[in-house]
């Protein structure tokens, strides 16, 4: 191995951001460590990886070792739809804060965290809270960073595909609402630009900045099935949030999160090539869920 090969370690490998970091960081040279609670997770993206670390985010005695000999950590680890008896605090910012730790003791020179588009102003959400406390310890912990805020990701918007394969997608309001999702691919570049530039928080949206009804078109088009559309009333969501939120206080947040992302609007600043309707075409081509 060169010596002036850059090291890091990626949390979070095992998700959909995460895999294409490790991929991108793969492709420009650096010597890639994965950090993950269940290895085998890994497998598909294993050829961009030179080194795996079983550890438990959460469980600061497993992370010892973790960073050491490590240039830059990323981590985009957090919950969206992991079920169990961790909440946001947790994992979001309890265990991105045992992973800070271990990194500032190892000297690691810079540490890049995912958080989400319009964080700072939407504090009144726990997901969001969580993630804004830890790029706050961040921010305080004296350590070299970038707090990545990004759009929805292609990924969630699968949500409409399965919708549209079914024949019919339901939105939260009328969904005018504007946003510009995007891929983990070109939001990976994002990331992994991040640990050569100076700036400390990018907000990033993808190429095309579209309304959630023209969304919920393309997904119905490359379905190939007719435009049957159905708004339900925000008011009646709110609703349901405010009882999920008795009943169920993680799923209810993660209801709040998702109301939110898809009746907020307002557009990040515009990076990368990827189209939302060639990933819907890529969807439409897989085998059906059994
Ligand atoms: N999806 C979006 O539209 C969006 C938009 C803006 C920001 N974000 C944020 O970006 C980050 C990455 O999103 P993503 O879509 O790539 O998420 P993802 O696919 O769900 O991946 C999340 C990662 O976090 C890990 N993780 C979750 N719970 C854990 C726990 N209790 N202990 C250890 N590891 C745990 C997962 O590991 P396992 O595989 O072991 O579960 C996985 O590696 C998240 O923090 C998310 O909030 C997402």
């Amino acid at each position: 191995m060169s010596t002036d090969m850059k090291r890091v370690l990626v949390a979070g490998a095992t998700g959909y951001l995460g895999g294409f970091v490790a991929r991108e960081f793969k492709s420009r040279g650096y010597f890639v460590r994965a950090m993950a609670r269940s290895p085998k997770k890994l497998d598909p993206i294993r050829d961009s990886l030179d080194e795996v670390f079983q550890a438990e985010i959460t469980r600061p005695e497993t992370l010892d070792g973790a960073c050491d000999g490590m240039d830059i950590v990323f981590s985009s680890v957090g919950i969206t739809k992991q079920k169990g008896n961790l909440t946001f605090k947790d994992v979001d910012y309890q265990g991105n804060k045992n992973l800070l730790e271990t990194a500032q003791r190892a000297g690691v020179g810079k540490f890049i965290y995912v958080s989400v588009f319009r964080g700072p102003g939407l504090l009144h959400l726990d997901i969001v809270k969580a993630h804004e406390d830890f790029a706050s310890a961040l921010r305080h912990s004296g350590l070299s960073h970038t707090v990545i805020r990004p759009t929805g990701f292609f990924s969630d918007l699968g949500e409409y595909m399965k919708m549209a394969k079914r024949g019919r997608v339901y939105l939260f309001g009328d969904g005018n609402n504007r946003i510009n999702p995007i891929h983990g691919a070109d939001l990976a570049e994002v990331c992994v630009d991040a640990v050569e530039g100076d700036s400390k928080e990018i907000d990033v949206g993808g190429p095309e900045v579209l309304t959630h009804r023209e969304i919920a078109r393309l997904a119905l088009r490359a379905a190939g099935n007719p435009e049957r559309i159905t708004s339900v009333p925000v008011w009646m969501i709110c609703g349901l949030v405010s009882l999920s939120r008795i009943f169920n206080r993680h799923q209810g947040e993660l209801l709040a999160f998702m109301t939110e992302a898809m009746t907020g609007d307002g557009a990040a600043p515009q990076v990368g090539a990827r189209l939302l309707a060639d990933y819907f075409r890529e969807l439409a081509a897989e085998a059906p869920e059994s």
